[in-house]
C-alpha cells in the first residue's frame, strides 16, 4: 500500500502560510503589495492590538470582478504572471500567487472588491481557509481587505506573537518603507487611537524622508542624486549576455553624514525595484563605501535605491521576496559603492558640540505645511512619525528615555528593520531611542559645516598639549592633533601606495618577534603586500620573524605592535579580503603608529601646518578608524548658549 499522499488544499495552503504569513507584518505586507500592484494612488492601513485583532488595508486601485475576486483565493492564482518565461522579469511586487489563499488559511477574511462603474461590488468572506459567504455589494472602486484573528485557528503560531506594541512597530516600520518607495502614493497607517502615518503624495523623495522622519533626519543624511550607467559584466563574471544590450542601473537616495553612528544593521534598507530587500551583496557595498569613514564596528544609515531592468534582477529566491539575486552582481555591487562614496566624499561634514537643550525651546519649523500634515505624536512634534519608539502608543511608558545626552547623532533616526523581512524576527529590539524629549540639543544641530572652510582655520594653541584650538567665521573648533594627523598620513600613504611600491626605512637593529601560527598564516598570504608598502617582515626559524623595515615616520618602538596590529586585524576579517581593503587596512594601521601622539606641544608653525594638510584630505572629518577628528562650536551655537538668540 501506498503511504505517499498528495496533501489536501486546505494543509497545502497552511504550509504557504507558515512561509509567507509569520506575523501581522507579514500581512500588512502582501495586502500592500497587492494595493501597489493594482496600481493604487492611496492605501490606508488600520490595525488593532498590533494588528492580532484586525488589520485593513484599503487601496483606491483596479479593484477585482466577481469571478476574479473568487479565484484570487486559489492556490497559485494570479494575474501577474502567465509563462514560465515572465518569471524572468517580474515587473510586479507579487507573483506567486500565494498570499490571499495562505492569508485565508489562518484568519477570517473579509475581501470587497469593486472595479468600479456600473458593476456591482463583491464581497468573499473565509474563516480558517473555508469560504463562508459571497455576496454582491454596493462598494467604490478599489479593494479592502480586513483580516481579523490571525493564527485564531494556528494557536502554535499565536504564541509565538510578540506584544501588541511590538507587532504595531513591525507594521509601522512595514509602511514607512514601502512609503519611503513610493512617494508619489498616499500612505495612512492608523490604530483605533491613533494616526503613525499619513502621507500625502509628494514629488520627491526627499520630502517623504521630511514627512516620515523630520527634518533632523533628513539633514543628518546626505543625499545621492541618482545616477546612472549601462549595466555590464565585470572582468570577474562570467558574462551572462547573449547580445550587446545593455540595461541601465541607477542608484540613488539617502546615507548618513560621516559622524552618524549605528550599532547595527537596523538602519540600512535597500530597495531593489522599489522592493524592500536584504542583499548581502548591496550591504557589503555599503560596508566599502563607509570603509575608512566608520568604525569597523558601527554602521550607517542607508535609504538605498537601486533600480535595473526587470531581467537583471531575479526576485524568485525567497518566499517572502526579501532576496534577490542579480545577474551582473560585480558591477551592481561597485555601482552602488561607488555612487554612496562620491555622495559621502561630497559631503565631508563635521561634528558638533553637543550643546545642553533648553527643555521649552520650540521644535524648528520646517515647512509648516507638510509637518502639519504629519499626525502629532506625543514628543516630537515634527517628527510625529518616527516610526517605532517615538510614535506609536506605549513608546512614552514603555520604553524609558535615556537620560544622558548621548551623541546626538546616534540614536535619533529611529529605523527599525520590519518584522515581515526578518525571519529570523527582530521584534524584540526595540530601542529606547531618545528623541527630542532627551538631553539631546536636537534644535541646536545645524547643517553639519562643509569642510572646505577648514582652510581659513587659524590655530589659537593647544589644550593639554593633545587638542588644537582653533577659530573662524564659522566659530569655534578643536582638533584632536593625533587623529588629524593619521588621517593625514593615511591618505598619503594610501594614495603612494596605488601609486607605485614604497620603500621603507631600516632598522639599525632588526627587532625580532614570536607570532602565532594564526599570524604566520596571514603573513605568508600578505607578505607581498606588506614588502610593498615598505615592511621587511622575514622568517627566521619556525616560529619568529624579523621585522628590518617599517614604513617611513614609525617609531621603532611601535614596529612590533604595529605588525602584530595589521596581522590581527586581517585576522578579524574571516572572510577572503580585497586587495584595496588590504590596503587601507595597512595605510590606517602604518598612519596610527606614525602620526604625532597627543601629549606633545606643537609651536605655531606646526598647527597652521596640520590643519593646512588636514584641510587638503578627502574626509577630514573622522580617523581612519572612525573616530572624529573635529569638533565645531559654531557661532550659533555659541549665541544661543550665551541666549543671545
Ligand atoms: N488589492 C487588490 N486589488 C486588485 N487585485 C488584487 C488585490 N489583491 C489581490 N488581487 C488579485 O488577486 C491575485 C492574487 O493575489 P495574491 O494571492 O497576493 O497573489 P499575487 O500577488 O502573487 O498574484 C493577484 O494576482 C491580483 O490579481
Ligand atoms: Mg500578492
Amino acid at each position: 500500500m501506498s503511504r505517499i499522499r498528495i496533501l489536501p488544499e486546505a494543509i497545502a495552503n497552511r504550509i504557504a502560510a507558515g512561509e509567507v504569513v509569520e506575523r501581522p507584518a507579514s500581512v500588512v505586507k502582501e495586502l500592500l503589495e497587492n494595493a501597489l500592484d493594482a496600481g493604487a494612488r492611496s492605501v490606508r492601513i488600520e490595525v488593532e492590538s498590533g494588528g492580532k485583532r484586525m488589520i485593513r488595508v484599503v487601496d483606491d486601485g483596479s479593484g477585482m470582478s466577481h469571478d476574479d475576486a473568487l479565484l484570487a483565493f486559489e492556490r497559485h492564482a494570479t494575474s501577474k504572471l502567465r509563462t514560465s518565461d515572465d518569471l524572468l522579469s517580474i515587473a510586479t511586487l507579487g507573483f506567486r500567487g500565494e498570499a490571499l489563499p495562505s492569508i485565508a488559511s489562518v484568519a477570517r477574511l473579509l475581501l470587497e472588491t469593486s472595479v468600479g462603474g456600473e458593476e456591482q461590488g463583491t464581497r468573499v468572506e473565509f474563516a480558517g481557509g473555508k469560504l463562508v459567504g459571497v455576496k454582491p455589494a454596493g462598494l467604490p472602486a478599489g479593494t479592502s481587505v480586513s483580516v481579523a484573528d490571525l493564527f485564531y485557528c494556528v494557536p502554535a503560531r499565536r504564541k509565538f506573537l510578540k506584544s501588541d506594541t511590538t507587532e504595531l512597530g513591525h507594521v509601522a516600520s512595514l509602511v514607512t518603507h514601502y512609503a519611503l518607495a513610493n512617494p508619489d502614493k498616499q500612505f495612512a497607517l492608523k490604530t483605533p487611537t491613533q494616526e503613525i502615518v499619513n502621507a500625502p503624495p509628494v514629488a520627491t523623495l526627499a520630502e517623504r524622508v521630511y514627512q516620515l522622519f523630520g527634518r533632523q533626519a533628513l539633514e543628518e543624511m546626505i543625499e545621492i542624486a541618482p545616477v546612472s550607467a549601462p549595466i555590464r559584466a565585470a572582468i570577474t563574471e562570467p558574462d551572462l549576455d547573449e547580445g550587446g544590450r545593455a540595461g541601465e542601473l541607477t542608484v540613488r537616495g539617502f546615507v548618513s553624514r560621516p559622524e552618524v553612528q549605528r550599532a547595527n544593521r537596523n538602519g540600512i534598507y535597500i530597495f531593489v525595484n522599489r522592493r524592500l530587500v536584504r542583499d548581502r551583496l548591496l550591504l557589503h557595498a555599503i560596508h566599502e563605501a563607509y570603509r575608512n569613514i566608520l568604525p569597523a564596528d558601527a554602521f550607517p544609515m542607508t535609504l538605498l535605491f537601486v533600480d535595473l531592468p526587470c531581467d537583471e534582477v531575479d526576485v524568485n529566491v525567497h518566499p517572502a521576496k526579501i532576496e534577490v539575486r542579480f545577474r551582473h552582481s560585480q558591477c551592481v555591487h561597485d555601482f552602488a559603492r561607488d555612487a554612496i562614496r562620491q555622495a559621502l566624499s561630497k559631503a565631508r561634514p563635521i561634528a558638533s558640540f553637543a550643546v545642553p537643550a533648553r527643555p521649552t525651546a520650540p521644535a524648528s519649523g520646517g515647512q509648516p505645511g507638510v509637518a502639519a500634515a504629519v499626525a502629532p505624536a506625543p514628543m516630537a512634534p515634527p517628527r510625529a512619525v518616527l516610526p517605532l519608539s517615538d510614535a506609536y502608543p506605549g513608546a512614552s511608558e514603555g520604553f524609558a528615555l535615556t537620560e544622558a545626552p548621548v551623541q546626538p547623532e546616534t540614536q535619533r533616526f529611529a529605523f527599525e528593520a520590519p518584522g515581515a523581512v526578518s525571519p529570523m524576527g527582530v521584534g524584540e529590539q526595540i530601542e529606547a531611542h531618545s528623541g527630542e524629549a532627551a538631553e539631546v540639543p536636537a534644535q541646536y544641530m545645524e547643517a553639519p559645516a562643509s569642510a572646505t572652510c577648514l582652510g581659513e582655520l587659524r590655530p589659537l594653541g593647544q589644550v593639554n598639549a593633545s587638542f588644537i584650538v582653533a577659530v573662524n567665521s564659522e566659530g569655534l573648533w578643536i582638533i584632536d592633533q593625533h587623529v588629524a594627523h593619521e588621517r593625514v598620513l593615511f591618505e598619503q600613504h594610501l594614495r603612494s601606495r596605488r601609486e607605485g611600491a614604497l620603500t621603507g626605512q631600516r632598522l639599525l637593529v632588526p627587532i625580532v618577534v614570536d607570532l602565532t601560527p594564526r599570524q604566520r598564516a596571514i603573513l605568508e598570504q600578505i607578505s607581498e603586500e606588506l614588502s610593498a608598502n615598505g615592511f621587511d617582515v622575514t622568517p627566521m626559524g619556525p616560529q619568529s620573524v624579523a621585522i628590518q623595515a617599517t614604513p617611513a615616520g614609525v617609531p621603532n618602538s611601535d614596529a612590533e605592535r604595529l605588525v602584530a596590529e595589521i596581522l590581527d586585524g586581517i585576522e578579524r576579517e574571516h572572510q577572503a579580503i580585497s586587495i584595496d581593503s588590504l590596503q587601507s587596512q595597512i595605510a590606517a594601521s602604518t598612519a596610527c603608529h606614525a602620526a604625532i601622539k597627543v601629549n606633545m606641544p606643537l609651536d605655531q608653525t606646526k598647527m597652521e601646518w596640520l590643519l593646512g594638510e588636514l584641510a587638503k584630505t578627502e574626509s577630514p572629518m573622522s580617523c581612519p578608524h572612525g573616530r572624529p577628528v573635529i569638533l565645531r562650536y559654531s557661532l550659533r551655537e555659541i549665541e544661543r548658549a550665551f541666549k543671545r538668540v
